[in-house]
């Protein structure tokens, strides 16, 4: 798992918002003082790129709790399930409008075994990632497409390169999408499916610089070719613009053998031949500072907070970078940079198992999971997929559970806040972001993005990093006449506070408005918030 760029030092720059680096002397050490004026202009009248659904994508791991209990708890579970999947998770998960699930790695994709999670009776057998425990495999094909059915989502499934054979890849989609009476179609129907599923998303190995089989650029093209050639989507619905789009194997950082790994996957794609091809190029980028991942996750402090969100921020000089790599060989933009593992890794929780990747979740990670979900809006011309890590009860998890108990977390509500933005289109906004200051380290105070939804609708979301000082916005509006706003802000008592099994709302979102007059519109932020606002007409 080398994928994580701690010393990267991209500087924040976003092509939409102009930063004035003023030092404001007080900010690192004052408590609450006056609000600092930010204005923004947002130009509704521009056409912008769309901010695809996908970008909200979600990522579900055979680790730890994140399948196993987190998800499946089994048919006879005293937990209220459906069909052994947890129905307050289900719920949970419905109101955030998932697009996609990838599944089932990650590292384990390159060691999993699809017919062994199908049929009555399931192998028991190793997970040698993580914790090295017993696979059950009673969560498989079925159960996994059973899950997204029940939450609304669609499959990316990660086929397995490192160990696995192209072979057993294309039996495996055989399987899932045939309509036409073969054996393993049969199989299917016999194990309760008789209709074909549907796959929307192919990943065609997962890090195979890494952990899924440290191979070199060149081996993994000869590899991807052949996947891509005969790991087909047989299903009827899936031909010609439905097709499932297949994603290989990017980079993991910036260094300079991750540019070396995109360089040769776009030169390749350049003049690629009918017989094979790709849609998306997957990206991997955690924010964790330090490896091994040492910043704790609770009961740190504003240095911490500042470090990891400056850390963060680098997720816009990576995008950047190997963007204007593809540019070269792809400059239609036909294939995405597909983000498909991101969030925070810290420490794991004291007294759990480091191989499980527990840690908790708070206001921090609200604000972090905002500004990422600013940067791929900003770039989603070639961002079209994002897949945080993970779903649950692992690194930067949606939900914790604990038995029956679970909690939502900080960055749960981010992402229901931000539902309107999937499938809206940017709308160019431009600000003075200001400053915030803590001892050396210096971030914009404020960022924000605004988009149109499918009913014509004007969104913002702004969050002010800033900790100590409230922001007074003020908004000018070009193509929309505002007559109020309204929205939601989450916010909390401190930077490191989270929500528990005990404590559930402490970080919860609660109710806004803007004050509208002249077409302008003003409204205060609280310190170290994330707001979303829609404008009403
Ligand atoms: O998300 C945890 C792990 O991080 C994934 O299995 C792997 O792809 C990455 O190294």
């Amino acid at each position: 798992m080398a994928l994580k760029n701690p010393f990267a030092k991209a500087a924040f720059l976003s092509r939409a918002l102009l930063c004035h680096f003023t030092v404001i002397a007080l900010a690192a050490t004052a408590p609450v003082v006056v609000a600092q004026k930010v204005q923004l202009s947002v130009d509704a009248s521009k056409p912008g790129v769309k901010i695809d659904r996908n970008l909200f994508g979600q990522f579900a791991e055979h680790l730890g709790h994140g399948i196993y209990e987190g998800i499946w708890v089994g048919p006879e579970s005293a937990i209220p399930n459906t069909r052994g999947i947890r129905n307050g998770v289900v719920a949970a998960l419905r109101a955030l409008k998932v697009p996609n699930v990838r599944w089932p790695g990650g590292c384990f994709a390159d060691e999993y075994h699809w017919r062994k999670g199908i049929g009555p009776q399931r192998a028991a057998t190793l997970n040698p990632n993580w914790g090295g425990v017993i696979e059950t495999n009673s969560f498989g094909t079925h159960e996994f497409m059973d899950f997204l059915d029940q939450i609304g989502a669609e499959a990316y499934v990660s086929v397995n390169v490192g160990s696995g054979t192209p072979q057993e890849a294309a039996e495996w989609l055989e399987y899932l999408t045939t309509e036409q009476p073969t054996t393993l179609a049969k199989e299917r129907a016999a194990n309760g499916h008789p209709g074909p599923y549907k796959v929307g998303y192919l990943g065609i190995g997962n890090e195979s610089w890494d952990c899924g089989g440290n191979m070199t650029p060149d081996y993994y093209l000869s590899q991807l070719k052949i996947y891509s050639r005969f790991v087909r989507n047989y299903n009827p619905g899936q031909q010609g613009k439905q097709q499932m789009l297949k994603i290989a194997v990017g980079p993991g950082g910036g260094e300079p053998r991750w540019t070396e790994w995109t360089e040769a996957i776009m030169k390749a794609y350049q003049h690629h031949q009918w017989s094979w091809d790709i849609n998306g190029l997957s990206m991997h980028n955690y924010t964790v500072v330090k490896w091994p991942p040492a910043f704790a996750s609770t009961g740190f402090g504003e240095t911490e907070y500042a470090q990891i969100l400056k850390s963060t921020l680098d997720m816009d000089g990576l995008i950047t970078k190997h963007s204007a790599i593809m540019d070269t060989y792809d400059p239609q933009k036909k294939v995405a940079l597909v983000v498909d593992e991101w969030g925070a890794w810290y420490a794991p929780l004291p007294g759990s198992n480091p191989g499980f990747l527990v840690q908790q979740n708070s206001l921090r990670d609200a604000v972090l999971a905002a500004l990422n979900l600013n940067i791929f809006a900003r770039h989603a011309d070639r961002v079209r997929m994002a897949n945080i890590a993970q779903m649950i009860n692992v690194l930067q998890a949606m939900i914790l559970t604990d038995k029956e108990k679970m909690v939502l977390t900080p960055t749960y509500y981010v992402f229901k806040m931000y539902v309107p933005f999937q499938d809206a289109t940017f709308v160019p906004i431009t600000f003075d972001s200001g400053t915030y200051a803590h001892g050396e380290i210096t971030l914009p105070r404020v960022d924000a993005i605004a988009a149109k939804d499918t009913i014509g609708k004007v969104w913002l979301a702004i969050t002010n990093i800033d900790p100590n000082q409230a922001a007074e916005i003020e908004v000018s509006l070009t193509g929309v006449s505002a007559k109020s706003a309204t929205g939601e802000t989450l916010t909390a008592p401190r930077v490191n506070s989270v929500n528990t099994f005990d404590a559930p709302s402490t970080v919860v979102p609660k109710p806004v408005s803007a004050k509208a007059a002249g077409g302008k519109l003003t409204m205060k932020l609280e310190p170290k918030s994330v707001t979303v606002i829609s404008v009403e007409q």
